[in-house]
């Protein structure tokens, strides 16, 4: 499999790189830019080479079975103009330019006016409604555009769409030269960690939390595999709760989930929380308990209580390996913090042990209450380090150029 770095004679070739841009932005204010520095080392890369960068993503969603107004309202609010912007501060001295198309000759004039070592961002791709299908008339369009192909968008990899799979899929067919960039290499190592677990780097425990257990079946059933416990906390725990027997106020769960969570914890691997931190009102909190047992009617859980905050640190004390995706309450608030703090401290204080936050929320909550550079590694990809733990190792816009 070739590497970023192996890449060779590159100078005046057109380069396209698949990033991940998808930063949170609001208004053009981007909020967090750690997405597209986490890219540079690519771009820097073959900038050094000489290459003639395209660079491609997606930003946001632009549904394109809506009306459309509606769809021209998403563009507008997901436009990559300011993504460019800030790229071009984070590379001093490189000339980075902004498309405002994603085909035609608009796009084909940009690319043929790069010289060598400047950089392109084109519009956001999800702009093409063929994008997400993987058109093949799309991803024949754009892959025309380039000599080679660096896929560096490990948060978009779980994706099979036409800048992720269509158009290494073509280039590689016509023998150019597609590579995985710095960052997705990065991510591949780190996460086969968690995939492949040798008997040596046991016990092997899982942290769960978030939403939904609809959203994580396949993932909790895969983890049940590989790990020694799984550690579940956050809104999940109620469709566990209710499946036992138990009350839970008026805190979310999953009717139809309630028979799959009976059976998983029948596994006996999974720990559940024995006690929580309950509030009135999700927005106006004004009555803030602590219960074990049932959550009476009236309330609703907010997050894991300090029984079992206690009860998972010293779980987590004995492991080698951890894998931890979503928060353990409403960390947002700063009253339901405790649960993912105790998560976060419990791993920081981990001595030789691989720790790995599998992105989206943990990854902000860890930012957020301070412990990111305590883990080994924080994923930039939610749903991609999920669906690479499901399928064994494997993700289409990897697998394409392996
Ligand atoms: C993400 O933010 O998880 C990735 O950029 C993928 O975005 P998507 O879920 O909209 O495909």
């Amino acid at each position: 499999m070739l590497l970023v770095k192996d890449m060779k004679d590159l100078k005046g070739k057109r380069v396209i790189v698949r990033v991940d841009f998808n930063v949170p932005q609001k208004g053009g204010v981007i909020s967090d830019d750690n997405r597209i520095v986490a890219a540079l080392p690519t771009i820097k890369e073959l900038v050094g080479k000489g290459a003639r960068l395209i660079l491609m993503s997606h930003l946001g969603k632009v549904k394109h079975k809506e009306a459309p107004e509606v769809v021209e309202e998403q563009k507008k609010k997901n436009n990559m103009a300011p993504v460019a912007v800030r790229l071009g501060e984070l590379l001093p001295g490189v000339n980075v330019k902004f498309v405002n198309a994603t085909r035609g000759e608009e796009l084909k004039s940009a690319v043929n006016e790069l010289k060598d070592g400047e950089v392109l961002l084109m519009q956001n791709t999800r702009y093409e409604k063929g994008e997400e299908k993987c058109d093949p008339e799309l991803s024949k369009e754009w892959a025309s555009l380039g000599d080679a192909f660096v896929m560096d968008a490990f948060g978009s990899a779980h994706r099979a769409h036409a800048s992720t799979y269509g158009i290494p899929e073509i280039l590689k067919a016509e023998g150019k030269q597609v590579a995985l960039g710095y960052l997705v290499e990065k991510e591949v190592v780190s996460l086969d960690r968690v995939v492949n677990v040798p008997e040596e780097n046991h016990p092997y425990i899982a942290i769960l939390g978030g939403f939904k257990v609809s959203d994580k079946i396949k993932v909790i059933d895969s983890l049940l595999k590989k790990c020694d416990k799984v550690i579940i906390g956050g809104a999940m725990a109620y469709t566990f709760a209710v499946a036992l027997g138990r009350k839970v106020g008026s805190s979310p769960y999953e009717p139809d989930q309630l028979e799959y969570a009976k059976k998983m914890y029948d596994t006996g691997k999974i720990l559940l929380p024995v006690d929580s931190k309950i509030a009135n009102d999700f927005e106006n909190p004004t009555d803030i308990r602590v219960v074990e047992g049932d959550i009476p009617e009236g309330y609703q859980g907010m997050d894991i209580g300090p029984k079992t905050a206690e009860l998972y640190a010293k779980e987590i004390a004995k492991a080698k390996t951890v894998f931890w995706n979503g928060p353990m309450g409403v960390f947002e608030k700063d009253e339901f913090t405790a649960g993912t703090v105790a998560v976060c401290k419990a791993c920081a204080e981990l001595k030789g042990a691989f720790t790995v936050i599998g992105g989206g929320d943990s990854a902000s909550a860890a930012k957020k209450l301070g412990y990111k550079e305590k883990f080994s590694h924080v994923s930039t990809g939610g749903g991609a380090s999920l669906e690479m733990i499901e399928n064994d190792g494997h993700l289409p816009g990897i697998d394409v150029i392996k």
